[in-house]
C-alpha cells in the first residue's frame, strides 16, 4: 500500500468516528522557546489543558514533524529526521477503551496487518503513577478478538517512564511547573525475516534497538499535569495519538527499510543515478545515501517553512544538515563510470554537493505533489538557496577535510579554527574525528569560540 493511501485511509477512518481534519502546523512552531516542531503535541498544548479547539474535541490530521536530535541516528533502516505524524485527538471526550480498540481496528482491518505482527506495550508505574492495568487489559480483549492470548512479557510488555511515559520534556521528573504528560501505549511491527542481533541484548524485545521491532503507533493517556508537589489529574482526561507515516508504510508492506518506501526512494533512486552508487545490504554507500536522502527532504521542508542557512537557531540546523551532505558525498566509494551518449566511458564524475542537491527538491515535489504541504512553493528559491549554501561551503570543504586528516590530535583550538576558517559545523567536526577515534571536547571548542568572540569585540573598537 502506498503512503498516499494510507494517509487518506487513516483521515477517513478517524473522520468517520466524528474526527475533524485539520491541516499540519508549521515546522517552525510559533513557542519561541523551541526551535522545530518535532511531535504533533506541541501546536496541541492549549487545548490538552483545557482551552477549546475551534474545530471540537474530536481532531484529526497529519503533523510534519523535525528532531534535530536524530540527525545522529539516521543511516539505519528506521530512523529520519524528518517525518509526517499521522494524529488524533480526544480534547476531554473519548479515552483508553475507544482509543486503543479503534488503533487496533485501524491496522488490523483498514491497513491489513497481521494481528500476530503486532506487540504492544504500557506503562509499569513508578511511584507517583500507578501500572496501567487497564491499558493491559483493554489490549488482551482486543488480541482475543483475533483469536490470539496475550500473555504479558510475550506480547505485551511493560516498561517505566523512559519508554512509555510522553512528555515534551526528556523524563517526569525534569518536566516544568505546569507541563501536560501522560502514559502511553506503543504498537511495535514485528520483521520476522531479521534475526535478533544479540550485541543489542539477550533476548530481543519491542523497545530492543536490532531493528525487528518497529514502533508504528504511539496511545498518550495525556491526563496529568506536573505541579511543584508532583503530579495531579488534568480537568479532563485527553487523547494524543501519533504514528509516523513512514513506517505505518513500511509495515503494511513487510518492508523493514523504510529508505524503500514511495516517501524516499525516489530520492534514492536520483541518487544513485547521479553519484553512480549501489544502494543495498553490504554496500558501504547504504547509510550515505539514507542520510542524504532524509537531510535533503528535511531541508526542502525546512526552507519551505521560510527557514534559511545562518549560524543561529533554526539557521544553523539546516546548515548542519546541508553541510552534513556534503561531506557525506564527498566520502562516498568512487561509483561506477557513466557512459557518455557517445558509448565512451566517462569517468569525470560530477559529485559536487551543489550539483547534486538542489536536483533532489525535483521528486521531494513529486512525492508530496498530492498533501496540501506542497500544492504551492517557490521551487526555484528553494533550489537556490541549497545551492547557494553548498557553493559558499564548497570553497574550503576539501581544505578542511584535508586539515582533519592531518591532524594528529584534536583540541578546542584546531576544532574552532575548522569552524572559523573552514565553515564545519561543530557536530560535522565532532562526527569526523569520532570516525578517527578521537573525541573533540564541547567545553574547550566554546573555551576558543569566547576567546575569539571578546578579540573580536575589542577589535571593533580599535
Ligand atoms: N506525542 C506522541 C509521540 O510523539 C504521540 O509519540
Amino acid at each position: 500500500m502506498k503512503s498516499s493511501k494510507v494517509r487518506q485511509k487513516y483521515f477517513d477512518f478517524f473522520t468517520k468516528k466524528g474526527h475533524k481534519l485539520t491541516p499540519s502546523s508549521s515546522i517552525i512552531p510559533s513557542d519561541p522557546t523551541t526551535l522545530f516542531t518535532s511531535a504533533g503535541m506541541q501546536p496541541m498544548i492549549p487545548y490538552l489543558l483545557g482551552e477549546a479547539h475551534p474545530q471540537g474535541k474530536r481532531i484529526v490530521n497529519s503533523q510534519k514533524c523535525f528532531r534535530s536530535q536524530d540527525i545522529m541516528e539516521v543511516g539505519d533502516n528506521r530512523h529520519t529526521t524528518f517525518f509526517e505524524m499521522l494524529g488524533n485527538w480526544s480534547f476531554g471526550d473519548y479515552f483508553k477503551k475507544e482509543q486503543l480498540g479503534w488503533v487496533f481496528e485501524f491496522l488490523t482491518k483498514d491497513l491489513g496487518l497481521d494481528p500476530n505482527k503486532l506487540y504492544v506495550t504500557a506503562f509499569e508505574g513508578n511511584g507517583q503513577i500507578p501500572k496501567d492495568r487497564e491499558t493491559v487489559e483493554i489490549w488482551q480483549e482486543l488480541f482475543k478478538t483475533a483469536g490470539i492470548e496475550a500473555k504479558l512479557n510475550e506480547r505485551i510488555f511493560l516498561y517505566g517512564a523512559a519508554k512509555n511515559w510522553w512528555t515534551r520534556a526528556d523524563s517526569p521528573e525534569s518536566m516544568p511547573e505546569g507541563e501536560p504528560g501522560g502514559p502511553d501505549s506503543e504498537v511495535f511491527y514485528l520483521f520476522d525475516q531479521i534475526t535478533h542481533d544479540p550485541k543489542f541484548g539477550k533476548k530481543c524485545h519491542p523497545n530492543c534497538d536490532c531493528g525487528r521491532f518497529l514502533e508504528i503507533a504511539n496511545s498518550v493517556f495525556m491526563q496529568y499535569q506536573k505541579k511543584d508537589k508532583g503530579f495531579i489529574e488534568l480537568p479532563q482526561k485527553n487523547v494524543d495519538f501519533g504514528g509516523g507515516l513512514e513506517r505505518l508504510v513500511a509495515a503494511c508492506q513487510n518492508q523493514p527499510d523504510i529508505f524503500k518506501i514511495d516517501l524516499f526512494w525516489p530520492i534514492i533512486e536520483k541518487l544513485k543515478e547521479d553519484l553512480r552508487v549501489e544502494y543495498g545490504d553490504g554496500q558501504n554507500s547504504t547509510a550515505s545515501l539514507r542520510v542524504i536522502a532524509d537531510h535533503i527532504k528535511a531541508a526542502t521542508f525546512l526552507i519551505k517553512d521560510g527557514v534559511t542557512p545562518s549560524n543561529k537557531m533554526q539557521g544553523y540546523v539546516l546548515r548542519r544538515l546541508l553541510r552534513r551532505c556534503a561531506v557525506k558525498i564527498h566520502a562516498l566509494p568512487q561509483g561506477r563510470p557513466a557512459r557518455s551518449a557517445d558509448g565512451s566511458l566517462n569517468d569525470s564524475r560530477a559529485w559536487e554537493a551543489n550539483d547534486i542537491l538542489p536536483k533532489l527538491v525535483d521528486p521531494i515535489i513529486d512525492i508530496y505533489q498530492e498533501t496540501d504541504y506542497f500544492q504551492t512553493g517557490d521551487w526555484d528559491q528553494i533550489r537556490q538557496t541549497i545551492a547557494e549554501e553548498l557553493i559558499k561551503f564548497k570553497q574550503t570543504l576539501k581544505r578542511g577535510l584535508r586539515q582533519i586528516k592531518k591532524i594528529d590530535k584534536v583540541t578546542g583550538k584546531n576544532a574552532f579554527d575548522l569552524y572559523q576558517s573552514y565553515g564545519f559545523p561543530f557536530e560535522l567536526i565532532e562526527e569526523l574525528f569520532l570516525e578517527k577515534g578521537q573525541k573533540v571536547s564541547r567545553e574547550e571548542f566554546d573555551k576558543e569560540f569566547k576567546k575569539h568572540q571578546e578579540l573580536s569585540h575589542q577589535g571593533s573598537f580599535l
